[in-house]
């Protein structure tokens, strides 16, 4: 079999689908794997560490998905890729099929079929593969890292001959996975760290880590059978809205995180609400893209709304590329491996396993 790796085409994509080091194991499968010159470059990972590890290096995109069977990469192609799409073939990259219907229609009338790896089930059995656990997990992390380089003061309690300096205070909105790594990072850097998500079971989460949790009045969860969040009703966004003000005039550090699979994300902070917050302060919209959790926030800039610096950005993942393609790299390697058929030297799909099944988004013409 073939496996193709592209350069990534999207504006400041600079991680890269599969790393030597997986590369390198796919090939001891008795596979050919062509890389694009200087796919990874961008990530750290150079054309000559892609050789040693057995690849082809091939210069012009279109050579490169010439007979490939499987396609990886970490964004769906965009449309301007499509003249290199043959029918037949396999495509596995994150897709954001739920906001792109479109696309997919498109991408299924070309005949390709697609394995979206951000639509793998939050099964145990997935949890190696799930790609957006591995990214959100660095995003969270770059999230505080970012604010923290922007923000006029120290973040920990320092105890000195001049005086004692208190801790910044970080205030994080949506206790998912990427949440719950800005709690770990905030706290790990002296912070004082308050946590909010609608979902209650994340108390135990956000205290294990060092942060405290920000109850709201009364008792209703907005948990959907998936473990993700659902829309929340009017009352509750108005308990939310008054207990977020109050805590937004003592945060030196804004996070946000909530999203709401195949919705827009819910808007938590309005421009008003940004004015409580102390001069010189600093928000992170990490749900900018899906319509931002901070009124007017842009994604992949920094604009100042209320006379607050606020970052719009939902891809911070990026922008720790060697990692963040190291953990991508193994995740697409654990969704395929268990698709080896060593007899045949060939990947061979299961569409009776769920996790196929389910991440499978478009085949022999139509979307799933
Ligand atoms: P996400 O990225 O979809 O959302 C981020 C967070 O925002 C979530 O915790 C959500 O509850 C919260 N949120 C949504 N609306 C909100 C609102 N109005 N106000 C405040 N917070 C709001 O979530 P993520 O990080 O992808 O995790 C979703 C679920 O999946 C969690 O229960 C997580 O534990 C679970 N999970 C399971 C895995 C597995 O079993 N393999 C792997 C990773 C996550």
């Amino acid at each position: 079999m073939i496996i193709a790796l592209p350069k990534e085409t999207a504006l400041h994509e600079k991680r890269v689908a599969l790393t030597p080091e997986t590369v390198a194991k796919i090939i001891a499968w008795g596979f050919r794997i062509k890389v694009e010159k200087n796919a990874g470059s961008a990530a750290g990972f150079s054309d000559e560490e892609y050789r040693r590890a057995g690849a082809e290096i091939i210069s012009g995109t279109a050579r490169v998905y010439t007979d490939a069977n499987i396609i990886c990469k970490i964004r769906a192609p965009i449309p301007e890729e499509d003249k290199f799409l043959k029918k037949g073939t396999t495509i596995i990259a994150n897709f954001q099929a739920l906001d792109n219907p479109k696309r997919i229609k498109k991408l299924a009338a070309l005949g390709t079929t697609c394995f979206a790896l951000d639509m793998i089930p939050r099964i145990s059995r997935a949890q190696s593969m799930d790609v957006l656990s591995s990214q959100s997990n660095l995003a969270g992390y770059k999230a505080v890292l970012e604010a923290v380089n922007r923000l006029d003061k120290a973040v920990p309690m320092l105890m000195t001959a001049a005086g004692t300096v208190s801790p910044a205070r970080v205030l994080i909105l949506g206790a998912g996975v990427a949440g719950l790594q800005a709690v770990a990072t905030a706290k790990r850097l002296g912070a004082q760290v308050y946590a909010f998500d609608v979902r209650p079971q994340v108390k135990e989460q956000v205290e294990s880590l060092g942060g405290r949790f920000l109850a709201i009045p009364g008792d209703e969860t907005f948990e959907n059978a998936g473990g993700y969040a659902r829309e929340t009703s009017a009352e509750y966004q108005k308990k939310q809205k008054a207990a977020i003000a109050e805590q937004l005039s003592k945060t030196d550090i804004l996070i946000t995180t909530a999203l709401i699979p195949g919705k827009p994300a819910p808007r938590l902070v309005d421009k008003e609400m940004l004015k409580l917050m102390p001069k010189g302060s600093i928000a992170v919209d990490m749900a900018a893209a899906a319509g931002g959790n901070i009124e007017a926030s842009v994604d992949g800039r920094e604009t100042e709304i209320s006379g607050i610096k606020v970052l719009g950005a939902s891809n911070l993942a990026a922008e720790i590329p060697n990692t963040a393609s190291r953990m991508f790299s193994r995740n697409i390697y654990n969704f395929l491996s268990p698709m080896y058929n060593s007899e045949q030297h060939k990947i061979i799909f299961d569409f009776e396993d769920e996790l196929i099944n389910k991440t499978c988004i478009c085949k022999d013409g139509e979307t799933r």
